[in-house]
């Protein structure tokens, strides 16, 4: 695959695809400690056929995203939440985590080795940032590895969901992406491979999404494909699942605080499917999905209308606006959340 060039990019139709861009950050671990990481040209990663990580899925990823603002200076948004979720990440799966301030300023450096391909301000568009660890050790048994290899690329991308801001349908499956108990919290690539058969049924449906519902009953909302779900009721409480197989997502965290701002009251607690009535907006959330209107939930066959099918709710748009506007760095948010690169 050859390298992208700047001059190859529509900055207003990216979609969301990875380009091999000319830097990637990478470190590795051997007999017990990390070598020193630094910024190589070379995409590929070389690994024995019998490593770990390729069989029995020992690795761990990250996402996160840089901001081009106003000013022409560029923002990374709480990188020091996904270093602690990955830490715990590898933590879950026995490996040995990248150091947590090395993780953030391997970002930096990443994000500026490649700063001509942050998209521009006006484009709406972004470069997101994915890290990943993965286990090298060539092993037959199904024993943690020894040896690791630390990397993050990044690539520019538009909207996950095309479309922006409208709404979009989503559809529950019966199939589960993680079990209480399981690999739920912490980003493993296995979670994914899991939902990629019901996420490819809802597309064949028509629908965008699926909502994956609890593992043990399945009754209530756990996360909405590849985002975090929220419901704002009609008594302006802003509520999002609680449970023990969801990811915790560093942008639900995030709205959660800014919820307050806005005088809705915030709560992590259980949400029935049977009782989407008391919503009166919608919404998904996650890096990548940034904020999405819900615009329905179909169960069993029973279609639930949130806010709108076709516009956007207004709680929905102001938590957007601000949000992305912390991101951007049009706005001031809470200390630490937007950090120049
Ligand atoms: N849930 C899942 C399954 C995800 O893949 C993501 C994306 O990272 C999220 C939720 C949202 O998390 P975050 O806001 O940290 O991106
Ligand atoms: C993210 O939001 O960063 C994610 O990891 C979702 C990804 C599967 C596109």
């Amino acid at each position: 695959m050859a390298k992208t060039k700047v001059s190859d990019l529509d900055w207003q139709n990216l979609g969301f695809v990875y380009h091999d861009l000319p830097y990637r950050y990478r470190a590795e671990y051997h007999n017990g400690k990390w070598e020193a990481g630094k910024l190589v040209t070379d995409s590929h990663l070389e690994m024995s056929e019998a490593a770990v990580g390729l069989h029995y899925g020992q690795q761990i990823f990250e996402g996160l995203k840089a901001y081009r603002r106003q000013d022409g200076g560029v923002n990374i948004f709480r990188p020091d939440r996904n270093a602690a979720r990955m830490a715990r990440s590898a933590e879950r799966l026995l490996m040995a985590s990248y150091p947590e301030d090395l993780f953030v300023e391997a970002i930096k450096e990443v994000v500026k080795a490649n700063q001509e391909f942050v998209p521009p301000y006006e484009s709406g568009a972004t470069l997101y940032i994915r890290p990943l660890l993965i286990a090298a050790t060539p092993d037959i048994g199904v024993h943690p590895g020894n040896d690791y290899i630390f990397n993050i690329f990044v690539t520019p991308v538009g909207a996950y969901y095309p479309g922006g801001l409208a709404p979009t349908a989503y559809v529950t499956s019966d199939f589960d992406r993680a079990a209480h108990g399981g690999t739920g919290q912490a980003k493993v690539g296995g979670n994914y491979a899991a939902s990629m058969l019901p996420g490819e049924q809802a597309h064949q449906a028509g629908y965008s999404d699926v909502v994956y519902l609890d593992p043990r009953l399945h009754e209530n909302i756990e996360e909405l494909g590849s985002a975090n779900f929220f419901g704002i009721t009609k008594d302006n409480r802003f509520l999002t699942p609680k449970s023990p197989s969801i990811l915790p997502s560093v942008t639900k965290y995030s709205l959660l605080e800014l919820a307050v701002e806005m005088g809705l009251q915030p709560e992590e607690t259980t949400i029935s499917i049977y009782d989407l009535d008391k919503f009166s907006e919608a919404g998904a959330m996650g890096t990548a999905a940034v904020i999405s209107p819900v615009g329905s939930i179909t169960h069993q066959g029973n279609k639930h209308v949130f806010y709108s099918e076709t516009e956007v709710g207004p709680k929905t748009q102001a938590l957007y606006d601000r949000l992305v506007a912390i991101q951007y760095g049009d706005e001031k948010g809470p200390e630490g959340w937007a950090v120049d690169v």
